[in-house]
């Protein structure tokens, strides 16, 4: 009589386990590429902690001071930039000049030590990203960072993906020259310069080549 070498059962256990290795091959791949498309990877919605509870709402909301006004540089350079506690002194030294909440920005003012905001939105260094050539365009802040005047912490609301990037400049290339100055936080202005089917093609350099934004 034939003995078998391995019991019946070790069949099963042979081809689950093979299913398993299979699974865990195909995770290795998946899991990373599911994983770089959360949330979670590209840091969106994030309500970061800032050392002044400085609050979005208050200011340009309620008191209608413009992007622009601190965020001076975005319509001049790359760097849209943070202002220093100096613009914050020029009110801040008559409003709420008790406040315990502005203790340390009195205090970065007169020791000139800046204040250690954290960074927020962020591209990696090897991309090359430029404020105002987009705020110039007429590209108002509110298409890469949402509604800022209605945020008690300003969160990154878009991926800031190179996906993200290009998908705009697709259609961008298709923009028509604004006939008309484009008025500042207008959103839907400014989305509908984004006309999907122009009659004539806006022939701009190719904002899809690789060297556009790695250079
Ligand atoms: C009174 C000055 C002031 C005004 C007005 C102001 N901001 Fe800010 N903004 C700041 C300060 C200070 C920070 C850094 C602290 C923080 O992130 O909350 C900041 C941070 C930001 C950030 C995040 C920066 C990062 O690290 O990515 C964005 C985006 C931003 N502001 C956009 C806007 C927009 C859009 C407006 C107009 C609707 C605006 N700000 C109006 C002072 C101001
Ligand atoms: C153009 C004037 C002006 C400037 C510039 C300004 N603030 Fe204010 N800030 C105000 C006023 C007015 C209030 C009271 C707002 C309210 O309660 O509606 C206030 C309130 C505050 C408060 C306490 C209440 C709150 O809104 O959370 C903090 C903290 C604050 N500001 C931080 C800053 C910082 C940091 C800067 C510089 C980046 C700055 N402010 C620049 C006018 C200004
Ligand atoms: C076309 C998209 C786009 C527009 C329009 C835009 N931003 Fe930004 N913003 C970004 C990106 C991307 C970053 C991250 C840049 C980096 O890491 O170099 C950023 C960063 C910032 C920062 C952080 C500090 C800095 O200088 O990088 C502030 C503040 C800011 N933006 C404010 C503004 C304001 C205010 C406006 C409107 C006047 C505006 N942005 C318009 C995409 C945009
Ligand atoms: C909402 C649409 C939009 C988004 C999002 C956007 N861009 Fe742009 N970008 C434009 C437009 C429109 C221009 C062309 C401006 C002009 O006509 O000169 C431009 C121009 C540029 C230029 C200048 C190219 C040149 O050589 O003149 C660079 C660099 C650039 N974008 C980088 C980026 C990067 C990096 C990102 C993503 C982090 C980004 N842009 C996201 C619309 C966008
Ligand atoms: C409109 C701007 C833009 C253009 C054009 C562009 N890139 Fe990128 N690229 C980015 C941004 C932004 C990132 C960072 C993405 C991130 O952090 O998730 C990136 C990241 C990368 C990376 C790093 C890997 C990754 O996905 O994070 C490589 C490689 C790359 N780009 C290659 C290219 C090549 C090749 C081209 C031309 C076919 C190109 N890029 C065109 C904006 C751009």
């Amino acid at each position: 009589m034939f003995t078998p070498l391995y019991p019946r059962w070790s069949n099963t256990v042979f081809r689950v386990g093979l299913v398993l290795l299979v699974l865990g091959l195909a995770s290795v791949v998946v899991v990373p590429m599911i994983y770089v498309r959360t949330t979670y990877n590209t840091n969106q919605f994030i309500q970061w902690d800032q050392p002044v509870q400085f609050d979005h709402r208050h200011h340009a909301r309620d008191d209608g001071i413009e992007c622009l006004y601190c965020h001076s540089s975005a319509e001049r350079s790359a760097n849209a930039g943070v202002p220093t506690t100096g613009v914050c002194m020029g009110c801040h030294s008559q409003v709420w000049n008790h406040s315990p909440l502005l203790e340390l920005v009195r205090r970065s003012y007169f020791s000139g030590q800046p204040i250690n905001w954290k960074r927020v939105n962020e591209v990696p260094d090897f991309v090359y990203f430029n404020h105002s050539v987009h705020v110039t365009q007429g590209i108002d802040c509110k298409n890469c960072h949402g509604d800022v005047s209605q945020m008690a912490h300003v969160m990154q609301v878009q991926p800031l993906t190179m996906g993200w990037c290009v998908d705009c400049h697709r259609r961008a290339s298709r923009i028509r020259a604004p006939t008309e100055p484009i008025p500042r936080n207008a959103w839907e202005a400014s989305v509908e310069l984004f006309n999907p089917e122009p009659a004539e093609p806006r022939t701009i350099t190719p904002l899809t080549t690789c060297t556009a934004c790695h250079r």
